[in-house]
């Protein structure tokens, strides 16, 4: 890999793995809507708007392979949601695709599975059950990746973001979080690793209280180094309540489940969130 394009540059985890990558790569290509202000030692700024056309074919002209973190990150309406993450994502992909890319590494979420009930392990092997509209958008982007491999022949790794913060504050967040050095010890692996078709991993550290099987992700090498173990006995001790509405505290997504539906006399309950294999 010579030149590597990073979308999402500006957001949450963009901004501290623009720090993680430094040196990783003989070009790191940063890219948002936003401002990114100056390009440091190795890097190319790219300003863009991922739902403009034209945009995308100037970002992933030269580049080797993508780092897809760019797009609306939580729950909004519909429109919003079909325009940049699922009709973006699809105009990305294939411009990569014409433009030669040959890795992609998108950034998928724990809401592509929200709607499992807490406990239920899983292993990236199950059917999608997402919790939102944004949770929906990330399922087509798995099937997108899954596209791409099959159809056009591109390596593609779909990382389940589980909760990539500073630290993890709530039981639900002790399962599913991940450092940025973890999140990015998985992009490259999905961008240097020699043979790959497309794949489906967590993206968590080695936290012992979880409900996922990362064994997808150790078979391709990754050796998480942190864990949310050593805020377990605070998390324990403090108390605080979840957010979110009953359907929320029963399944995986927490409060993306129920987020836009409170109120909604026609929502399904609880009990709606039964294990299926
Ligand atoms: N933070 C987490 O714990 C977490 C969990 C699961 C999945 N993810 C996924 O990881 C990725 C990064 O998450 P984040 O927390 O950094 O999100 P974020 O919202 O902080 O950053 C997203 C970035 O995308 C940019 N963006 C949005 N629309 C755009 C457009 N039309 N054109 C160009 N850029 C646009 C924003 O300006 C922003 O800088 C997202 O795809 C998110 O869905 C994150």
């Amino acid at each position: 890999m010579k030149r590597v394009l990073l979308t999402g540059a500006g957001g949450g985890i963009g901004r501290r793995m623009r720090q993680t990558l430094v040196g990783c790569y003989p070009i790191l290509r940063v890219s948002d809507m936003v401002d990114l202000g100056p390009p440091g030692d190795g890097e190319e700024v790219a300003i863009a708007d991922l739902t403009n056309p034209e945009d995308l074919a100037r970002i992933v002209d030269g580049v080797d392979g993508i780092i897809h973190l760019g797009g609306l990150s939580v729950e909004n309406e519909w429109d919003d949601i079909l325009r940049t993450n699922i009709d973006g994502a699809y105009r990305l992909f294939e411009a990569a695709y014409k433009a030669g890319v040959k890795r992609i590494v998108f950034a998928s979420s724990n809401h592509a599975i929200g709607f499992y009930p807490r406990g239920q392990i899983l292993d990236g092997s199950e059917r999608p059950r997402p919790d939102c509209r944004y949770g929906l958008s990330k399922v087509f982007g798995e099937a997108l990746s899954q596209y791409f491999a099959d159809n056009y022949g591109l390596g593609i790794l779909s990382i389940r973001i589980g909760f990539c913060f500073e630290k993890a504050e709530t039981q639900r967040t002790l399962g599913s979080w991940v450092s940025i050095g973890d999140l990015t010890q998985l992009c490259r692996i999905g961008l240097d690793t020699p043979e790959l078709h497309h794949e489906i991993v967590f993206g968590m550290s080695d936290n012992s209280r979880t409900w996922w099987d990362n064994k997808t992700a150790r078979r391709l090498g990754y050796q998480p180094k942190d864990s949310s173990d050593i805020w377990a006995a605070e998390v324990d001790a403090s108390g605080i309540p979840e957010p979110g509405d009953a359907v929320g505290l029963a399944v995986q997504g927490g409060p993306f489940a129920s987020e836009g539906y409170q109120g909604d006399p026609r929502r399904v309950g609880a009990d709606s969130a039964k294990p299926i294999s």
